[in-house]
This record gives structure tokens, C-alpha cells and sequence, in this order.
């Protein structure tokens, strides 16, 4: 497998910063969702779409994981606003689409319609439980979806980390310079762990290089906040990783905790990326005991290899053995439960916001040391 083709076929570039708007005179309010599913759709890393999904894409997508021409994907992107804002707007016309007074993009309205959520959190979410984190979000948003294909007019100014933005582009651009043409994918939205090195590794063992593509975007309140985790992973990658093996830039995505749907969805964009290989280990994209421990592996068996056009590797459950003296997962440890060092992550966070240090044999000293001082501002801010 060579650097990987475009999901769909062709990458998608929808930003013209010169676009006229003179048509466009009513505008729409974006939440920070919407803006970066914009963005993402913008530059390409949701190719092959256009635009947010329209209603035959998008029962197609909820029901089949795929786009009404056969295409896989399996996480609806969808424009929600309330019923007043949509009978304000009329079909075919041009729609600017705003968030605190800046024009991000602009959207040519081709449907309104009100979606069956009950349906849209079964099928994406496997439950309709408010308590979960994404179905809470999906009910929460309003209640009829715009659709229509959309330019982007402005990016997102970033504040800080400016330099890990970059887009499909760029980072394939990169790869090529790099001379990889196996480039494995690691999608995370938590500090890089011992486990999580660990299986980066073992797959850097057969490929050129590891894209290490943290999720940046909206994610729940008890999430390590981004700005901690990139200089978490910054510091694990000058000690630990050697520099002409890995490649750092960040997914500017909101998350959905929708586990093994999401784990399609990480897949077809990492693709687009310029990913040929991607990991899905434990509870991928998981949260609370929604899935089990392997859906996210699981799922991929609904699509061909052609079909996907990246190749997921699948790592089981890993921990560090105090028997083997190494990182292990049962597939390579003979030992009991008693010698492996697990902790969950809801007990590394409580630990962290209390000062405590996880011990070395599940994440490196310089990344917790980072973490605690990091939770520590956050606190006093
Ligand atoms: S996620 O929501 O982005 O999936 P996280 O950052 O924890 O959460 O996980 C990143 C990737 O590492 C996912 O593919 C996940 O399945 C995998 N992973 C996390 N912890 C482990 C572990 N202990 N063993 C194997 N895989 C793991």
C-alpha cells in the first residue's frame, strides 16, 4: 500500500477566502461544533463531503454507515437549528454561516429537515441515554438540520499550538517528504500513556511513521484539556520517540464519543490525512461501559478492505506486567491480573487533580510531571 488515496477519491477543498457574499444576507449562529465541522469539511479532511449531509445522505448514514451513493461513513454532519431560525431561511438561497460575529463560511441551502434523533442516537450511540456524553450533546443541539454544500470564507484563528494545525495538504505533503509510505494513525484525546506508546510502537515496528493526531476539539468537561496534553505529548516525543518517526499535528475535531461508529468515522479521516494504517485498541472513542471492550475493532468487519482503503491494526488490552518486566496485553503475558499495573482513566485524572504521581510503570515522569502542574493551573485559573 502506497500513501493512501483521498477517502471518496478526491480530497475536498472548499475554503476560498476571496468568495463573494453579497448573496448571502441572512446568517446563521454556529456553535463550536458546527464551526469545526466547517472547518474540517473546509479543508479536506472530511472528504468526500461537501457540505453538511442532506436528508438522503443522512438516514442513509444512520441507518446503512454509509452516504447514499454507497460510501462509507458512519458519523452523521449535520447543521441543527432551531425552528424559528429555519423558517427564517428559504431553499436555495445562500446562508452565512457566523460565530461571534465573524463569517466562517457560507452554506447553499438545499434542504431543511427535522431529524429523528431517537433513531440518530440509537444507531450512532447504541442507546439514548442522556447520561452519555454524545447523546446528551445531540439532544441538546436544536431540532431541524440545514443542508447544502459550503465554502469556507475565514479560518479559525488559533491562539496557541498554531503550528499543529495543518491540513489533508500539508500533512500529506509531509509524509511524502518524509519518504513514508506506510504512515500509521493514532487517534487520542488523553495524555499518551505507557499502553498507548506501547501499541504506537508495535506498530511503528512495521510502518515508516507514526501520525500522532490527537483530537483537539470540543471534548467532555473531566477530559485532559488540550493545551495540557500537547505539551504532554511534546515532551514524551523529545525523550521517547525518535524525531524522523513521528509526526505531531492535531485533529480539530469535536469529539462524539460514539466508540465503534467513531472509530469508522477517526479511520476514513486519518485517511484523508494520508494515513495507510490506522489503531483501534481498547474502547476506542469509548465512554462508561456503552461498548465493549473490542465493538471498535469489530465493527471494521462490516466494510471490505477496498472499501475502507486503510488498513485498521487492532491491538488488544495493554498494561505493564511486573512478571515480564515490560508492557504486555494477554496475548503476550502468561501472568495474572495481580501483575499488571491497569488504572482507569477517571482514576489517572483523580490522581493528577490531587497532586498524586501514577506510578512510572503507567505513564512516563516528565508527561505526569507535565499533567500535574498543568492541572494545577487550571485549577487556580
Ligand atoms: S479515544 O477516545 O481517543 O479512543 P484514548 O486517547 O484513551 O481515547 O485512546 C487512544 C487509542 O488508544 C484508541 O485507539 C484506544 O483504543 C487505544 N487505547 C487506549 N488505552 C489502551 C490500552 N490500555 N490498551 C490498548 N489500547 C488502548
Amino acid at each position: 500500500m502506497s500513501v493512501s488515496q483521498p477517502h471518496g477519491g478526491t480530497l475536498i477543498n472548499r475554503l476560498n477566502e476571496a468568495y463573494d457574499l453579497s448573496n448571502a444576507k441572512k446568517e446563521v449562529e454556529l456553535d463550536d461544533f458546527a464551526l469545526s465541522d466547517l472547518e474540517l469539511i473546509g479543508n479536506g479532511a472530511f472528504s468526500p463531503l461537501t457540505g453538511f449531509l442532506s436528508e438522503a445522505d443522512y438516514q442513509s448514514v444512520v441507518e446503512n454507515m454509509r452516504l447514499a451513493d454507497g460510501t462509507v461513513w458512519s458519523i452523521p454532519i449535520t447543521l441543527p437549528v432551531t425552528e424559528e431560525v429555519a423558517n427564517q431561511l428559504e431553499i436555495g438561497e445562500e446562508v452565512k454561516l457566523v460565530k461571534d460575529g465573524i463569517v466562517y463560511g457560507v452554506i447553499e441551502l438545499t434542504e431543511k429537515f427535522i431529524p429523528n434523533k431517537e433513531k440518530e442516537a440509537e444507531n450512532v450511540y447504541r442507546t439514548t441515554d442522556l447520561a452519555h456524553p454524545g447523546v446528551k450533546k445531540l439532544f441538546e443541539r436544536p431540532n431541524v438540520y440545514l443542508a447544502g454544500p459550503i465554502t469556507q470564507v475565514n479560518r479559525v484563528e488559533q491562539e496557541r499550538f498554531k503550528e499543529f494545525y495543518l491540513d489533508p495538504t500539508e500533512t500529506r505533503a509531509q509524509f511524502k517528504e518524509l519518504g513514508w509510505k506506510r504512515v500509521v494513525g493514532f487517534q487520542t484525546r488523553n495524555p499518551v500513556h505507557r499502553a498507548h506508546e506501547y501499541i504506537q510502537k508495535s506498530a511503528l515496528e512495521i510502518v515508516d511513521g507514526l501520525f500522532l493526531n490527537p483530537l483537539v476539539g470540543e471534548t467532555k468537561s473531566d477530559d485532559i484539556p488540550a493545551d495540557v496534553r500537547m505539551e504532554s505529548y511534546q515532551v514524551l516525543l523529545e525523550n521517547y520517540y525518535p524525531k524522523n518517526r513521528v509526526f505531531l499535528a492535531v485533529f480539530p475535531a469535536a469529539m462524539r464519543y460514539a466508540g465503534p461508529r467513531e472509530a469508522i468515522f477517526h479511520a476514513m479521516v486519518r485517511k484523508n490525512y494520508g494515513c495507510t494504517h490506522f489503531i483501534v485498541g481498547r474502547d476506542h472513542a469509548g465512554v462508561g461501559d456503552y461498548y465493549g471492550t473490542y465493538d471498535a475493532q469489530l465493527i471494521f468487519s462490516n466494510f471490505t478492505e477496498d472499501e475502507l482503503g486503510i488498513l485498521p491494526l487492532f491491538f488488544e488490552h495493554s498494561f505493564y506486567c511486573k512478571k515480564c518486566g515490560n508492557m504486555a496485553s494477554t496475548k503476550t503475558c502468561p501472568h495474572s491480573k495481580e501483575d499488571h499495573v491497569i488504572l482507569s482513566g477517571t482514576k489517572v485524572r483523580e490522581m493528577l487533580a490531587n497532586g498524586l504521581t501514577p506510578p512510572p510503570e503507567f505513564s512516563r515522569a516528565e508527561v505526569v510531571e507535565v499533567l500535574i502542574r498543568g492541572m494545577r493551573s487550571k485549577v487556580q485559573a
